[in-house]
């Protein structure tokens, strides 16, 4: 099986995780490692055992065999190192938030499909079996429609205006950060929704401390989000259907099992994974990049659109500019 080099650019703590992930990743090598540090470079290939360490994100993309980039940098870079990428005809598997607004995604998907490459949104979630699972039951209608949603992600994270998610200047705040999660958990359950309700308080740095949400859809339906990084809040996601209940427990957008309740009672689904949930998302880069496809079949560029959209409409609504 031929090997997919890939690299990864900014070397901070998700980078750490996804290159624990791409270790259980068939077929994938670490070929090379960016960071604008020499010294955390050398950490850092030697504890993944990448092939090749660079000290500048430029010179990794220099290199004529790496094939794919997974961009790990705060989210205000990910539009212009997305180009970078593109420019040097390197698919790319960027972190969510895609971008800071539509505007930037879409320039991003242009590029890539000007340039024939591959782009993807690194939004792990789903490519988890859970989830899968819990989309493939409303897809059956098993349990019949879905008449409501709740789903938060909330922890309190030390104020440290240096670091990115108290920095407005690196795009900081809740809701880019983790409010994305329960929102495309909405996105992907019940759709666009008709009406956007939201409210946020703020940190005097300027970044929204939290976000509460209300997505309304037809009959009444509506989707209860919120996102917080001053208080520690379940971090699940409960949809209730007509005939049962299910519910995603902590942390819903990370490898995890499920509760159905229904009047018969609870019944508790396992999943298996063998990793740390981001070899799943790997996978399917890889598979794509084997295939020849410029765009991913499972996060296509119209759900990146879509989940950008939205985070822009709650924005407007909070009044949360950038
Ligand atoms: N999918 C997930 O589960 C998940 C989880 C956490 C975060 N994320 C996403 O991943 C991205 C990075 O998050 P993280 O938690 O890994 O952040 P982090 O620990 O702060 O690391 C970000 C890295 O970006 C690089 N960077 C480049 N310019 C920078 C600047 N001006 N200031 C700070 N860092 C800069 C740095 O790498 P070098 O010093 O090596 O150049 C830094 O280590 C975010 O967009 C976030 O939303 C995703």
């Amino acid at each position: 099986m031929k090997k997919i080099k890939w690299g990864i650019l900014g070397l901070g703590k998700i980078a750490g995780k996804f290159a624990t992930g791409l270790k259980d990743v068939e077929g994938a090598e670490l070929y090379a490692v960016a960071s604008r540090s020499k010294d955390k470079a050398e950490a850092f290939a030697k504890e993944h055992k990448a092939t090749k360490l660079f000290s500048s994100y430029q010179a990794m993309l220099e290199d004529k065999e790496l094939e794919v980039v997974y961009i790990a940098t705060p989210h205000v870079f990910h539009h212009q190192q997305s180009l970078l990428c593109l420019d040097h005809k390197k698919a790319v598997l960027c972190e969510k938030p895609f971008a800071m607004n539509k505007k930037q995604v879409e320039e991003m998907i242009a590029k890539a499909k000007k340039e024939n490459i591959f782009l993807m949104e690194a939004m792990w979630t789903q490519f988890l079996p859970h989830f899968q699972f819990v989309l493939d039951q409303i897809k059956s209608k098993k349990y019949g429609e879905i008449k409501n949603l709740k789903a938060d992600f909330g922890f309190p994270a030390p104020v440290d205006l240096d670091k990115r998610l108290y920095n407005k200047n690196l795009g900081g705040g809740s809701l880019l950060d983790i409010g994305i999660y329960p929102i495309f958990m909405a996105m992907s359950t019940l759709g666009i929704p008709e009406k956007i309700q939201a409210t946020a308080k703020f940190h005097q740095s300027g970044i929204d401390e939290e976000t509460n949400m209300i997505f309304e859809y037809k009959n009444g339906v509506e989707a209860e989000l919120n996102s917080s990084i001053v208080r520690q809040t379940p971090t699940q996601a409960v949809i209730q259907f007509e005939k049962a209940t299910i519910i995603l427990n902590t942390r819903f957008h990370e490898p995890t099992n499920i509760r159905i309740q229904t009047p018969a009672g609870e019944e508790i689904k396992e999943f298996e994974v063998h990793s740390n949930g981001y070899n799943f998302e790997a996978q399917h880069v890889q598979k794509m990049l084997l295939e020849g496809k410029t765009e991913s079949s499972e996060m296509t560029f119209e759900k990146s659109l879509q989940l950008i959209d939205l985070l822009d409409k709650v924005r407007y609504r909070i009044g949360l500019k950038y």
